[in-house]
């Protein structure tokens, strides 16, 4: 593990929205218990959840660097890291909290600390961008997306992992019973802050459905685009491609 400080991109440029600012604050209050507060409110799920969308990613990206977008802890990081070994892996998260927090998991990863919508990348530099549970948190999903196609080269793969707004009345009710109190009063107790888990509820609630946001995708501009459902709906996997080489 290196002791060099994380380069902060958002702090040099001093410019933040609101909204940004504020579930920055959140997941800075709660990265010292995330990894211990994800395994209990999924009952592990988030683990094969994770290695399910690393493993749709290896069949679908190229060859060359990856990033994992919204990395937070880092967990996917260290799964793709540990499928490609000697890959060029980048983590970016806007909370410096959640990736000083995970860090010790991948020590040759690349960290930076950025906004999703506004990355510091040159144009087509990654073959993969993986983004787990972060989605539903960007300000504007639509921009965040065409950032990532930007960044991605032609015939790239972007692997989005999240718990979309279920259409599924099963899964609505899971949904539902989930978001009103196992996540607030679980999430309460053990982080000690109980707000930070209703804001997780309500974006949640508040997201596109999985159709939804494949139909976005395919408006920015992602090509080959397809979703799968994972445990009955309750979490999905989105895989598209950048426009290009091998894209269809
Ligand atoms: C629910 S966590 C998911 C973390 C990790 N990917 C995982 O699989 O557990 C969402 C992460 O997205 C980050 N995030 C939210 N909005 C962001 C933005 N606009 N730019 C960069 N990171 C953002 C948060 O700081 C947080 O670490």
């Amino acid at each position: 593990m290196t002791a060099a400080p994380i380069p902060d991109v958002i702090a040099r440029r001093g410019v933040e929205a609101v909204h940004d600012r504020a579930a920055r604050g959140m997941f800075e209050r709660i990265a010292p218990t995330y990894d211990l507060l994800n395994g209990v409110l999924s009952a592990g799920l988030d683990r094969r959840w994770r290695a399910r969308a690393v493993r749709a990613g290896m069949q679908a990206a190229p060859p060359g660097p990856m990033l994992d977008l919204c990395a937070g802890t880092m967990d996917l990081t260290a799964l793709l890291a540990r499928a490609r070994p000697g890959e060029r892996v980048v983590a970016v998260d806007f909370s410096p909290a959640m990736l000083e927090a995970g860090k010790h998991k991948v020590p040759g990863a690349e960290i930076v600390v950025a906004d999703a919508t506004r990355l510091p990348f040159d144009d087509g530099t990654f073959s993969l961008v993986m983004c787990g549970f972060g989605m539903r948190n960007l300000g504007d999903t639509a921009v965040g997306a065409r950032e990532i196609l930007r960044v991605l080269r032609p015939g790239g793969c972007f692997v989005t992992l999240e718990l979309f707004r279920p259409e599924r009345v099963t899964t609505k009710a899971f949904h539902f019973a989930y978001a009103r109190a196992v996540l607030p009063v679980v999430g309460g107790l053990v982080s000690g802050d109980r707000g930070a888990y209703r804001y997780l509820a309500r974006s949640m609630a508040g997201f596109l459905s999985c159709a939804e946001y494949e139909t976005l995708l395919g408006e920015v501009g992602f090509a080959g685009v397809f979703g799968a459902d994972l445990t009955l709906g309750v979490a999905s996997i989105v895989v598209a491609r950048a426009p290009g080489k091998g894209a269809s």
